[in-house]
């Protein structure tokens, strides 16, 4: 339906560290950037490769090699640093973009406050990357201004969903796939995932 879990064992050992409410912040930091590595691993699984002549000790070859310039990773501000650090770990040619946008506490709808992508969205797939998907309407309104500007390959990685936020974000954008390492039971009062793992961006920077 759209929707990946990733359940490998490492992703959810790491998961659950990041809940825990005595995890410090260096900590939580550094399971954000391990839990986005083994995430990107599966986000990526079918980009694009290229092919370029090299050599072994041995002989000369043809050789697959990642097409990292077609690639774009978008980090939604604050939270999303924390998965874009991972994600360039492994993909360091891939552009970057830069979506502020937070979500206004009393209507819980995103606000806008930067927005600075690359050029030529349509030649790129467009990873975007936010640790948490909650009512799901600040990833469809930075999908939706990423599709303005041309992205018509995106994805959307994040650590953790609510249903109702992947709802509304693939009803929003049936052609845009999820990528999570769980969905939890359901949302708070206040816009926040239970059990989840609080507020990302707070735990993250404090
Ligand atoms: C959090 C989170 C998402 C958003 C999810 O950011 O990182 O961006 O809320 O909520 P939604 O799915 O209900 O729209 P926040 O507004 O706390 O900003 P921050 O990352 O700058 O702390």
């Amino acid at each position: 339906d759209g929707v990946t879990v990733v359940d490998h064992p490492l992703v959810q050992h790491k998961l659950t560290q990041m809940r825990r409410r005595e995890t410090p912040t260096p900590e939580f930091r550094r399971l954000a950037r391990e839990l986005s590595l083994l995430l990107a691993y599966e986000v990526t699984r079918d980009i694009p490769l290229d092919y370029m002549d090299i050599e072994t000790p041995i002989a000369p070859m043809r050789a697959p090699v990642v097409a990292g310039r077609k690639l774009c990773l978008v980090s939604i501000l604050r939270a999303g640093n924390g998965i874009l650090d991972g994600m360039l770990d492994l993909i360091p040619h891939a552009r970057v973009g830069h979506v502020g946008l937070y979500r206004d506490p009393k209507t819980l709808r995103p606000v806008e406050y930067y927005f600075k992508v690359p050029d030529a969205l349509d030649e790129r797939l467009t990873i975007v990357c936010d640790p948490m998907l909650a009512t799901g309407h600040t990833a469809a309104a930075a999908v939706q201004k990423l599709k303005e500007r041309g992205a018509d390959n995106v994805k959307f990685l994040c650590l953790l969903a609510a249903p109702e936020g992947a709802k509304v974000l693939r009803e929003a954008h049936p052609d845009v796939p999820i990528f999570t390492a769980a969905i939890d039971e359901k949302l708070n009062e206040k816009g926040y995932i239970v059990p989840g793992l609080g507020d990302a961006g707070d735990r993250i920077y404090g």
